[in-house]
């Protein structure tokens, strides 16, 4: 491997939120969704480069990024997006709670999968919406959703679905038949779309793509605010960039209120890592891939042969979404914790009986999460 990813790196210096949230000496904190390698180097030499510069003056957003984020798109994708539905934005997490303020009003409703990373869920009780929870079924190892039961969910008030692709948790690469019949359904009845794609360069089963929800169809297109950023697959989120792809000119006005005044902007370091990430990354991305695949094997092989667990098929991201339904701990994610192991707990995405296991990390570090599960689940 030309990138070194095995060496265990030192985050304790770095205001980590995630490692500096527990005792590192007692519990290795395998929790929120950051990786523990370095950004590719590509991206630490470009922000050295423009630090040196020595001038921080307020900043807008490089004459060229639109065109480059639309040829990055056509390049992974094979998306085709006109430039000028991108908006840039500060983190995906603004875009979501401002999808759900302005796509809907107070006494209305929205779809929302089930388990589900917490900041859906979060957008629409913030701001006093009705949450319709799409439940997700395991179904031959995946974590689908079983759209032919979505209609009963339906009211005169539901006008939003919001969708996350690839899946967190249980980190489902949604094929394009799936995504037809949910981009379907949700034209059927009416509802507009905010697809949160922010892992999507993080595709780890070898006969899977990322397909985008808007590629799908223009229909489907003109519904659909998609949002994505580089912040996960090249692990620079302290800096954050992200951007809204929005066809329909009302989605692209409804996702900007609010930018500059009470969004902030991203900073001028934003533009130069996810510019730099996009012209040089890709030899770092594929290489990334390699080894979280390593990871994801181990998790795999090691879970489904401890008796009590079980973890789905993982087809994309770097989480693993752990079952610990036979346990029949009140608390797996307590359990965990109390060994040395902080996990994220199931009941943050709505499901008690599960952890989330961060699996971004060293091969070393891993090994050690696994071993303490195991000797858990032996108790
Ligand atoms: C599905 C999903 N969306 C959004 C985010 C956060 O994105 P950002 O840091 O750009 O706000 C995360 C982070 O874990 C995530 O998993």
């Amino acid at each position: 491997m030309a990138f070194d990813f095995d060496t265990p790196t030192n985050r304790l210096a770095t205001d980590s939120i995630r490692w500096d949230s527990f005792n590192s000496k007692e519990v290795l904190p395998l929790w929120l969704a950051d990786m523990d390698f370095q950004s590719p180097p590509c991206v630490i030499e470009a922000v050295s480069n423009r630090v040196q510069q020595g001038i921080y003056g307020y900043t807008h957003s490089p004459h060229q990024m639109n065109a480059m984020i639309a040829d990055y798109l056509q390049e992974q994708y094979q998306w085709q997006v006109d430039p000028d539905w991108i908006v840039i934005l500060p983190s995906v997490v603004s875009g979501l709670y401002s999808a759900v303020q302005q796509l809907t009003n107070k006494d209305e409703s929205v779809l929302v999968p089930n388990p589900i990373y917490h900041h859906l869920r979060l957008a629409c009780s913030s701001a006093n919406r009705q949450i319709q929870e799409m439940p997700l079924e395991l179904q031959d190892g995946r974590w689908v959703l079983p759209v032919n039961q979505l209609t009963n969910l339906i009211t005169n008030k539901t006008r939003l679905a919001l969708f996350c692709n690839p899946q967190n948790p249980g980190s489902t690469v949604f094929t394009r038949e799936e995504l037809k019949e949910f981009g379907n359904f949700c034209l059927e009845n009416h509802l507009w779309i905010c697809s949160d794609e922010i892992h999507a360069g993080l595709v780890l089963d070898e006969n899977k793509k990322h397909i985008p929800l808007a590629s799908i169809s223009k229909d489907i297109s003109e519904k659909t605010i998609t949002l994505m950023s580089l912040n996960k697959t090249f692990n620079f989120p302290g800096i954050g960039l992200a951007w809204a792809v929005a066809e329909n000119p009302i989605l692209r006005k409804a996702i900007q209120v609010g930018l500059h005044q009470t969004i902030a902007p991203p900073s001028l370091l934003a533009y130069t890592t996810t510019m730099a990430a996009i012209k040089d990354g890709e030899p770092w991305r594929q290489e990334l891939i390699q080894y979280l695949r390593g990871n994801r094997d181990l998790i795999q092989e090691k879970i489904n042969s401890i008796k009590g667990l079980s973890v789905c098929k993982m087809e994309g991201s770097y989480l693993a979404w752990i079952d610990c339904t036979n346990l029949h701990h009140q608390n797996p994610y307590q359990l965990f914790l109390d060994h040395g192991l902080a996990t994220s707990p199931g009941s943050q995405f709505n499901r008690e009986q599960f952890v989330r296991l961060n699996f971004g990390t060293q091969r070393s570090r891993l090994d050690q999460a696994l071993n303490i599960i195991e000797s858990c689940a032996k108790r």
